[in-house]
């Protein structure tokens, strides 16, 4: 179970790394950017390495010995409080958004449509909500709204009125479950399962991933060094709104200069080699 990292090769041109430089990589997942960047690193160099998945954190910690690398078991949204006391500022940083496929094919994390496992879906396994209590005791108005404001989900009514139902017999508990309520309004597939926005939106609510992430560019902004680098890369457009949102206004305040205005997508060549990489896009700003 192996994640592949996203524009690899892109990511770190436009880090634009020094070799003695500090550089948080805010999501290590299974930590192919942090290698990349610690190769680029001479002895005087460090990575700080941040996920709120503890598990990610271990296995990058096993098979990565570096003493230039620290892994840290954190929100990225609290970046900023790693450097309190020191004072210390960053030359670069990453935050690599969403899940890896560590993660997504971790049957037992629930964020298989076809898993019988218990629907879950938090990255950090110690947070408090899972998707079975928003599936289970949020109202039929919530649900449908972050259907539609995390997904864009078109039956977002006909699905959240459909849960609500079926779970008036009794509680919702696997993913199959779910996806098999999904399909029932949806009735028959396409190409893309029909439960993909639905589990999305539930992803992202149960994460609180919109909030966290206009905080965690907030707080890398509080430790780039002037001239350092912010690459963001996002998965799907309500991620991405909230990414070019944040650089455009930063840019106003004169804050932050935008390196790219269009954001930076997958070569055909990444695209075949790994197609999950297809929404991908990645911006860059540099701090002033
Ligand atoms: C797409 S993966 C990163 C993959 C990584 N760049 C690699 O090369 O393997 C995203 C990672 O970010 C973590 N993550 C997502 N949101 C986070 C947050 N708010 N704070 C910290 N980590 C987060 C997830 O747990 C996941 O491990």
């Amino acid at each position: 179970m192996i994640h592949k990292p996203v524009l690899l090769d892109e990511v770190i041109e436009m880090l634009d790394i020094k070799k003695d430089g500090i550089y948080v990589d805010a999501t290590v997942g299974g930590g192919g950017h942090t290698r990349a960047i610690l190769s680029r690193l001479s002895d005087k160099g460090l990575v700080i390495g941040i996920d709120r998945d503890e598990e990610a954190l271990n296995r990058v910690g096993m098979s990565l010995k570096d003493r230039r690398l620290r892994l840290v078991h954190l929100n990225f949204s609290d970046m900023d409080r790693l450097f309190d006391v020191t004072g210390a500022k960053v030359d670069g940083v990453l935050m690599d958004l969403g899940v890896s496929m560590n993660q997504l094919k971790d049957e037992q994390r629930g964020f298989s449509f076809y898993s019988e496992a218990p629907l879950d879906m938090r990255m950090d396994r110690t947070a408090r909500i899972t998707a079975s209590d928003i599936v289970n005791t949020w109202s039929k108005e919530k649900i449908e709204r972050i259907l539609r404001d995390y997904a864009d989900e078109k039956r977002a009514r006909a699905i959240a009125t459909r849960i609500v139902q079926r779970r008036r017999k009794g509680r919702i508990n696997t993913c199959k479950e779910l996806a098999d309520i999904v399909m029932s309004v949806y009735k028959r597939r396409g190409r893309i399962h029909p439960a993909t926005r639905t589990f999305q939106a539930l992803r992202i609510a149960v994460n609180n991933e919109v909030e966290e992430l206009q905080e965690g560019l907030r707080s890398a902004m509080n430790i780039l060094n002037k001239k350092g680098r912010l690459c963001v890369i996002s998965y799907h457009s309500v991620e991405d709104r909230v990414v070019k949102i944040f650089f455009r206004e930063a840019e106003t305040q004169g804050l932050l200069k935008r390196i790219n205005k269009k954001p930076i997508t997958p070569s055909v060549r990444e695209l075949k080699e790994n197609p999950s990489s297809r929404s991908a896009k990645l911006r860059v700003g540099e701090r002033l």
